[in-house]
């Protein structure tokens, strides 16, 4: 059996966090689940993750089922990280070993990194890259026929190593039986007084054993981060990489560089994006759709050929053929159905607004079921909250309510029932009914004439 191993114990001081660094999120996910995803799917069937710093925070965060966790109560070095899940390393088979801080390592890389290493039979093999600036890294030394001798960490480097670009990203496979063999062997004997797991190639090619680099061209794969500044590039890169798989399935973004979409996000194909908008969470966007400029979006679910403009939407589900801003907000809980039309300074919460049904402009539709072919009126107020506790309102297929109603909760509109305009409504409306609920209208004629008299007579 393949195992991997992920390193996640360590503090992250230089993010000046009370969250385990793990933890922080590139593109909407933490670090540590972009890594556990791609090592599954990149076919390592157990997943072990050691953790230390905030394990309790981790494990809370990250658990999934299968996954093992082991702790390290004392960081003492990457080596001894990897020590603590010796008991769970198999008698045979291939243990890749990576760090929780690097999110940006693709599948495709772990895929050829494994084949890399199985084809060659090496007992060791590390994932390196050849960058411009390899301050902080370990470096690989190689002989003079290009051998792979040992990794050296910048604090141990002679100038010369310290000369060298190509670094360690911290992925490692091990064939399982020789990685416990030589576990037992590391010694703290190094700068930082701690167990490298990198003295583990030093000791196999030594014993002549066969090690192997396998170096990545894009080197924001192997971008470990450290401090929010890398958080931030981090996110970038995925980002764009994000933006560049959405255009080549279909997706137009007019300026992607704009445009913030998370990594779970699917979009349909022919849907254009404008500039300006942030797409979040477990969000699903059909087909042909248009989304933008300046909205945000987050777990929401939205169908086909939908318009949204300017607008708000968290955890909502908007039907197919339906517009919606610009300038809405639709608030958690609201369910829109087809070939609706939710206009511009509309607010809907926890609501169901059927099919065909309309709220042209400026209304608060909160707490209701709306049936379909409904029109909901300019300025009208679903008032749901008496000051202590939110009731509902039920409006039937077919209803109208005038513009600059309220309707008052509990309350119900009937099939076809009508509101008159200004109209507040307490008590049911049946089907089909007309309900006025408002001053009656009073002519008082020649009073303007009259007023105009008194001015012209007082100004003299
Ligand atoms: C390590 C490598 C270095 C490599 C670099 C890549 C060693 C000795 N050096 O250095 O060659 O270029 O990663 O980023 O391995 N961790 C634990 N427990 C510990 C220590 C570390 O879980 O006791 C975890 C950390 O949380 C982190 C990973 O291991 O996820 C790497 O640790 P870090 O201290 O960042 O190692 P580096 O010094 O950067
Ligand atoms: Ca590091």
């Amino acid at each position: 059996m393949d195992v991997a191993i992920i390193l996640a114990a360590g503090q992250g001081t230089r993010m000046k966090s009370e969250q385990p660094k793990v933890l922080h999120r590139v593109c909407g996910k933490p670090m540590l689940s972009h890594v556990l995803k791609n090592v599954a799917e990149a076919g390592i069937e157990q997943r072990i993750v050691v953790v230390g710093h905030g394990a309790h925070q981790v494990t809370e965060v990250i658990m999934e089922p299968g996954l093992l966790f082991v702790t390290q109560q004392e960081q003492l070095g990457t080596g001894h990280a990897v020590m603590m899940a010796e008991k769970q390393i198999p008698e045979a088979g291939t243990v890749m070993v990576l760090c929780g801080d690097t999110p940006l390592i693709t599948k495709e890389t772990l895929r050829q990194f494994l084949s890399f290493h199985r084809e060659g039979k090496y007992a060791v093999s590390v994932l390196t890259s050849i960058v411009q600036n390899p301050t902080g890294y370990g470096r690989i030394v190689k002989d003079e026929n290009g051998a792979l001798l040992r990794i050296v960490e910048q604090k141990d480097a002679s100038p010369e190593e310290t000369q060298i670009h190509e670094i360690n990203s911290g992925m490692y496979c091990f064939k399982a039986d020789l990685l416990k063999k030589y576990l037992h062997q590391l010694t703290t004997d190094n700068a930082q007084r701690e167990y490298y797991l990198t003295d583990v190639l030093r000791l196999a090619v030594s014993d002549g054993e066969r090690a192997g680099a396998f170096s990545v061209q894009d080197e924001t794969e192997i971008l470990g981060v450290n401090n929010r500044i890398q958080l931030s590039e981090a996110e970038a890169a995925m980002r764009r990489r994000i933006a560049e798989k959405l255009m080549l399935e279909g997706v137009t973004m007019i300026d992607p560089k704009t445009v913030y979409i998370d990594a779970e996000v699917e979009i349909g194909r022919d849907t254009v994006i404008y500039p300006g908008t942030i797409i979040t969470g477990n969000t699903k966007i059909g087909e042909d759709c248009l989304i933008g400029q300046n909205c945000r979006i987050n777990d929401s679910v939205i169908g086909d050929r939908t318009r949204v403009q300017s607008s708000t939407i968290l955890d909502s589900q908007v039907g197919c053929d339906t517009t919606v801003g610009p300038y809405a907000y639709l608030r958690p809980g609201t369910k829109l159905g087809d070939r609706v039309k939710i206009g511009d300074f509309v607010e809907v919460k926890n609501s169901n607004f059927g099919n065909g049904s309309k709220a042209s402009h400026l209304a608060y539709i909160g707490d209701a079921d709306v049936g379909e072919g409904v029109n909901v009126g300019c300025g009208v107020v679903f008032v749901n909250y008496d000051g202590i506790y939110k009731h509902r309102t039920t409006v039937e297929d077919h209803a109208f309510i005038g513009s600059n109603s309220n309707l008052v909760a509990p309350v119900v509109v009937e099939k076809y029932g009508y509101v008159a305009a200004g109209s507040t409504i307490t008590k049911r409306v049946p089907s089909g009914a007309l309900a006025v609920a408002r001053e009656k209208e009073r002519l008082i004629e020649g009073w303007g004439e009259r007023k105009m008299k008194k001015k012209e007579k007082k100004d003299e």
